[in-house]
Order: C-alpha cells, then structure tokens, then sequence
C-alpha cells in the first residue's frame, strides 16, 4: 500500500502567514502540521510517499527532504494548478502503479492517527473506504447522506447539508478510482472533485465502506483551526525542561522549554512549549502557548497563541491570545511621541486592539 499526501493549494484563508510560507508548514507544537501526517502515515504501516506539491514546492521539500529523517521514502509530484484533488489523483497514477493507497490531505490533523483504519481497509478490501466526522459547519466541507448505515450519497460543501456528517481529509482507494477520476467533469468551482468520484463509485455499485471517526479530527485551513490544532497536541506533551529556567520563574504544568532556551522571572502554565534559542523574560506564558526558536518575550504576557521562528514580543501593555504571530515579526512598544499604533502590517493581515 503506498500513500498520496496533497501538500499543494495556496492557503489563502491563512493569509498573511501563507504569503512567505506553505500553509502545510504552518507548525502546531512547534512542529509543521504536514509532519504529523507523514508520521501518521508510517505508523500506519505505510513507507512509500507520494506527495503532491503546487507553488510552494521548493519550500515544501526542503523540509521534507528525501523522507528519511521520517524513515519514509517521498516522491514529489508536480501539480502545476490547483485543479483539484481527483485531478491530484489522476497526476499520480504512474506514482500509485495499480497499488492500493491513502490520500491524506497535508493540512489534515487527525489526533489518533490512521493506523487501525488502514489495517481495517487492508483486511476487508473494498474500493473506497472513507472517514466521516460529526461537525457543527457541515457546509464548509464534503458531506454525507447516510440511509441505513450506508452513505448513499456525497455532496462538496452543500448549502442545505442533508447531514453533519463531513468527509475528513483521509481516503483509502483501490485502483477503480481512477476509472471514477476520468469519468467525472469539474465541479462549478471548476475542480475535479475528490467528493465526485466517490459519488462515481457509489453510482456504479462499488463497495465505498465509511468510518465515523470519534477522535479529535480539523481541517486546519483557518485561524480558529491552527489554534485548537495546537491546543489538541500540546494536551499529549509531558513536561520536559531542557532548557535553563532561573529560580524567580514558576513552571506550571507540562511545560516543555527545549535545549538553549532561556527563562527569567517569568512564569508559565503549560500546556505549552518553548522552542531552542527563545528568551522569556519578566512575562507570563499561559497555556496552549508555542513558541518557536530564536524568539524573545520580554514584559509581556501570551497564551493560546503560535508564535513562529524568531519574533519578538515586547513591553505590549495587554495580554497576547488566540495569535498566529508569523517569522521574524516585531510587537514592541514605541519610545517615540506621540504614543500611537504604529503599523507594517503584511496584505491580508488582521489586527485587533482591545476596546
Ligand atoms: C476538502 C474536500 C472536502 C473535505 C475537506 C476535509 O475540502 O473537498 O470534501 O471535507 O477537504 O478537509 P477543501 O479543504 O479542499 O475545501
């Protein structure tokens, strides 16, 4: 069995951060979201990667590289325009050679992982076998009519859902997908459809098996998303200081403060993680708070919050929370007059002040 990660799209709903960076790579827990899907993806068994990448390509294998730090082996596919995720199967076809597979959409953060349901789609062998799971914004994905225990039909982000059953972003195929993926014409957002062929598959008498997933499961596409993402895999993280924490800060709960990490004065109630080469000093870090390297918090205070790579937070007169701060960004209160907001602020960027 081998494996289809879709790694490409343009992440436009986490803009500005998707600017400079893949939206795969937006890290929770001081890890890229696309990590946990190659983990989830070799613990299920399966060693053989095909990982279809668009624009962000470079970017994405420079991180990925090879697949052998994941003890993986990674096939990139190109994807020149973001055609859909059917089209993304087609492409793959000389990739997939007549195997059965998984696809697994990279922005997809499924707690439990995948392998039980792999083993499941291994032992009884049928066409399709797809996850479903309960949501409260059933129109924001793929949905299921249920009729009997069965699905009996697939809708992509209907208006009026006949269920709140969503499609989760991991699919099991045999190789009749691929008649279902040339058989079908793109959707009015002018994609091929994932959601289709299986509905192509279902129209044709194959046997599409579906599996209510009861554990935690996002599609980290948003803000909200990226946010309870981190808080749902800082809940497994036991504490762990590496890093040096002086005798006038209080460590609070599982808190992680990795290697060449520096704490002063300050205090931290975990969940949260500090990442290498971070300095803390004289705030408060509150829980399902990461931090990632080379940052400094100074006299500030922040929780339920992703900070990335070498930003600085400092002397704000207000708590930081629910942020997604990107890399090398500054918060810092001015020495000049007048005191004022005084803004670079990136395209598509959202700032709130407390009223
Ligand atoms: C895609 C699928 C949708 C599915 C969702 C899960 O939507 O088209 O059926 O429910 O992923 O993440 P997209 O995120 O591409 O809009």
């Amino acid at each position: 069995m081998k494996a289809l990660i879709l790694s490409g799209g343009k992440g436009t709903r986490l803009r500005p951060i998707t600017h400079t960076s893949a939206k795969q790579l937006v890290p929770v827990a001081n890890k890229p979201i696309l990590f946990f899907a190659i983990e989830a993806i070799r613990d299920a068994g399966i060693r053989d990667i095909g990982i279809i990448v668009g624009d962000t390509a470079a970017e994405i294998e420079a991180a990925v590289g090879d697949g052998s730090a994941f003890g993986v082996k990674t096939t990139y596919i190109r994807q020149d325009e973001p055609l859909g995720l059917a089209h993304a199967v087609k492409i793959a076809e000389d990739f997939l050679r007549g195997d059965t597979f998984v696809m697994y959409l990279g922005d997809n953060f499924i707690k439990d992982g995948i392998g039980p349901l792999v083993h499941e789609f291994q032992a009884e062998r049928p066409n399709s076998q797809i996850l479903l799971a309960r949501v409260p914004n059933p129109s924001s994905f793929g949905v299921a009519e249920i009729v009997g225990g069965k699905v009996v039909g697939l809708e992509e982000k209907p208006a009026q859902p006949k269920s709140d059953y969503a499609l989760v972003g991991v699919y099991m195929f045999d190789p009749t997908i691929f008649e279902a993926v040339n058989a079908i014409r793109p959707s009015p957002r002018g994609e091929l459809e994932i959601t289709d062929a299986i509905q192509w598959l279902i129209d044709q008498g194959k046997d599409v098996r579906s599996h209510v997933i009861k554990g935690w499961w996002k599609d980290t596409g948003k803000l909200e998303d990226m946010l309870e993402a981190n808080r749902v895999a800082l809940l497994s993280f036991d504490r762990h200081v590496a890093g040096s924490v002086d005798p006038t800060s209080r460590v609070i709960g599982e808190v992680v403060v990795e290697e060449g990490a520096t704490v002063v004065n300050s205090e931290l109630r975990g969940p949260l993680i500090i990442g290498a080469g971070t300095e803390i000093r004289d705030s408060y870090v509150g829980p399902f708070t990461s931090v990632s390297r080379g940052c400094a918090i100074i006299g500030s205070e922040i929780e339920f919050s992703i900070v990335l790579e070498n930003s600085r937070i400092e002397h704000l007169g207000h708590r930081v929370e629910g942020s997604l701060i990107g890399r090398n960004a500054r918060l810092v209160q001015g020495e000049t007059r007048p005191r004022a907001f005084r803004f670079m602020v990136g395209d598509n960027s959202e700032i709130q002040v407390p009223g």
